[in-house]
C-alpha cells in the first residue's frame, strides 16, 4: 500500500513508520510522500533523510480556507495514496480533502477519545486529573477527532507527570499502535460500518 503521511511537528511518528517498513520488508506498506503545513519542522528533515518526496502547504499561502483544503488534497492525490495518515498533522481538512480520502485518512491522537479531543489533549487531561489516559488511531471524519475508532493504547498517568512526561510517555505506546494499525489496514483491509471498523 502507498501511504503519503501529513506532519506538522517532530515527526517521530512517522518515523516510526519509516524504521517499521525498514525493518520488514512484509510490513505491507511504503510511505510515497511525506506532506506538511509548514516548514522548518523535524518531520520534513526525517522525510529527506529518508529520500522521499515532500510537500509544505501552507493556509497562509491561500486565499482562503478552501483553497488550502483544494490544494492540500491536489498535492496528497499527486502521490496515489492508498492510505492517508496524520501523524501530528495540527490542521483540520475540509469537506473536499474528505470527499477525496473520507474513509482512507487515518489520524492518532494523544488521548483516549472521545475523551480530550483537540489540539491540547494531553494538557487537558492531566488538568482535569484522570488516572489514565493514552491513544487513539481513528479515520478522520468531518468532525474534530470524531471519526470511527480503530485502535486504542492505554498509559497511566503519574503524579510527578507534566505535560511533557505525559505526553513522550504517551507517544511510546502511540509509536507501536499506529506502526501496528497502519500495517494490518495495509496487508488486511478494512470495512467501515457507521462507528465500527472491521479488520479482518
Ligand atoms: C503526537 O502525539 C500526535 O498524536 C499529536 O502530536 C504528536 C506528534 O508527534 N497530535 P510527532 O510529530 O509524531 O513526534
Amino acid at each position: 500500500a502507498r501511504l503519503v503521511v501529513l506532519v506538522s511537528g517532530s515527526g517521530t511518528n512517522l518515523q516510526a513508520l519509516l524504521d517499521a517498513i525498514a525493518d520488514d520488508p512484509g510490513y505491507g506498506a511504503r510511505v510515497v510522500a511525506v506532506g506538511a503545513d509548514r516548514d522548518g519542522i523535524a518531520g520534513l528533515d526525517r522525510a529527506r533523510a529518508a529520500g522521499l518526496p515532500v510537500f509544505v502547504c501552507r493556509v497562509g499561502d491561500h486565499p482562503d480556507r478552501a483553497a488550502w483544503d483544494r490544494a492540500l488534497a491536489d498535492a496528497v492525490a499527486a502521490y496515489q495514496p492508498d492510505l492517508v495518515v496524520s501523524a501530528g498533522f495540527m490542521k483540520i481538512v475540509g469537506p473536499e480533502f474528505l470527499a477525496r480520502f473520507g474513509g482512507r485518512f487515518v489520524n492518532t491522537h494523544p488521548a483516549l477519545l472521545p475523551s480530550f479531543p483537540g489540539a491540547h489533549g494531553v494538557r487537558d487531561a492531566l488538568a482535569y486529573g484522570v488516572k489514565v489516559t493514552g491513544c487513539t488511531v481513528h479515520f478522520v471524519d468531518d468532525g474534530v477527532d470524531t471519526g470511527p475508532i480503530i485502535a486504542q493504547g492505554v498509559v497511566e498517568v503519574r503524579t510527578e507527570d507534566d505535560e511533557a512526561t505525559l505526553h513522550e510517555r504517551i507517544k511510546e505506546v502511540e509509536r507501536r499502535l499506529l506502526v501496528e494499525v497502519v500495517g494490518r489496514l495495509a496487508r488486511d483491509g478494512y470495512r467501515i460500518e457507521g462507528r465500527k471498523v472491521i479488520v479482518p
